[in-house]
């Protein structure tokens, strides 16, 4: 168990907690806090000394940068080099909430926080939580997802609790995650806008609010390679059973074992045969999705089934940032590392 798990209203947090918590964080601690998306594993993002916790906690490879937290446009243009139109417009319209940017960073994001690179993410979670969390430590949070690294990201404290123990100093515990998934990531360094991580806000809306300038989606999915945004690794957001996706319906016929398997139907797909022994989610629409995801993941992973098989989501835009997670928690049915 966590050195400390507090509860914490997320929309109007108690003083108490509040402050219990900037005060770890100021000495340098670990405190998982709610955002809308995931929860965040937080640590003062200007100490080199308290960010290495966040890798060892996480068993991170350190050449997977962090996204930097900050309670406002104020404290973000404090960590950057650089703040262009686009990421004004893009602040405007989508902070608080799950949009990263990524942008030159400034001499107060030590080295150990971006990789050794010369750019950093930055966001404004959208909770109350987190935004008064960050003004009371006084100090920009690095936070990735508050999860063993490659494993399933954490939507309640419980998560964080059960994946991290004694290696986080305090957990606050404002409810479940409202959105479910990670935050957008996008590279607004050259005026080429590129999208690194799919997420809640898509392409288009990008687009929307850049005026049409084109946001084209890179990595591994887009052919440039995984080294844009390491953290787009083929394997990540994996449960410890081992499993395997499909496209369509007809194939579950194909697929032996299912009796002892536990079955997870994501998107608008027409009920399967009911299937004896088999336990059966449905998650049939993009936002309850996204919400219920990783949840559902950590439910069929305690299950003690022998697989957990995945019907994915039609291939469109609205399922974008969640055909990318299922494809990077479960390898393909028929691929040899999924017999
Ligand atoms: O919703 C979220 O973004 C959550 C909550 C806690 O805010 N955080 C999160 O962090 O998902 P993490 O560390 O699990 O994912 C960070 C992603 C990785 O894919 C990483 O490679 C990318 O952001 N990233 C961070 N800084 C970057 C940079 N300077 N250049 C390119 N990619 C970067
Ligand atoms: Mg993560």
């Amino acid at each position: 168990m966590p050195h400390r798990l507090v509860r914490i209203d997320r929309d109007d947090p108690e003083p108490g907690p509040l402050e219990e918590a900037a005060w770890v964080l100021r000495r340098g601690g670990l405190v998982a806090f709610p955002t809308e998306t995931v929860y965040g594993l937080g640590a003062d993002a200007t100490s080199t000394a308290a960010v290495e916790r966040i890798y060892r906690a996480k068993g991170r490879p350190p050449s997977n940068p962090l996204i930097v937290h900050a309670d406002g446009v104020d404290l973000v243009r404090r960590c950057v080099d650089d703040w262009p139109e686009q990421a004004e417009r893009l602040a405007d319209a989508f902070w608080p909430g799950p949009l990263t940017l990524v942008l030159p960073r400034s001499r107060i994001i030590p080295d150990i926080v971006t990789a050794g690179r010369s750019t950093v993410g930055v966001r404004v979670p959208e909770p109350t939580v987190a935004r008064r969390l960050i003004a009371a430590a006084g100090v920009p949070l690095a936070a990735p997802s508050a999860n063993r690294s490659t494993g399933i990201s954490p939507t309640t404290a419980a998560h964080v609790a059960g994946d991290l123990g004694d290696a986080v100093d305090l957990v606050l515990d404002g409810g479940p995650t409202t959105i479910g998934l990670e935050s957008t990531v996008v590279d607004i360094c050259t005026g080429e806008p590129r999208l690194l991580r799919p997420g809640p806000i898509t392409a288009r809306e990008l687009e929307g609010v850049l005026g049409g300038v084109p946001v084209g989606l890179v990595g591994p999915d887009g052919g440039d390679g995984p080294q844009l945004s390491p953290g787009r690794m083929p394997v990540h957001y994996a449960p410890r059973t081992r499993s395997i996706r499909i496209e369509r319906t007809g194939r579950l016929a194909e697929i032996d074992g299912l009796a002892t398997s536990a079955l997870i139907v994501v998107g608008p797909h027409d009920p399967p045969p009911i299937l004896a022994g088999v336990r059966l989610v449905h998650l049939p629409e993009p936002t309850l999705a996204a919400r219920r995801l990783y949840a559902t993941l950590h439910e069929c992973d305690g299950l003690g089934v022998s697989r957990i098989v995945v019907l994915m989501p039609p291939d469109l835009p609205e399922w974008q940032a969640i055909r990318d997670r299922l494809r990077r928690a479960t390898v393909p049915w028929g691929s040899s590392s999924a017999e």
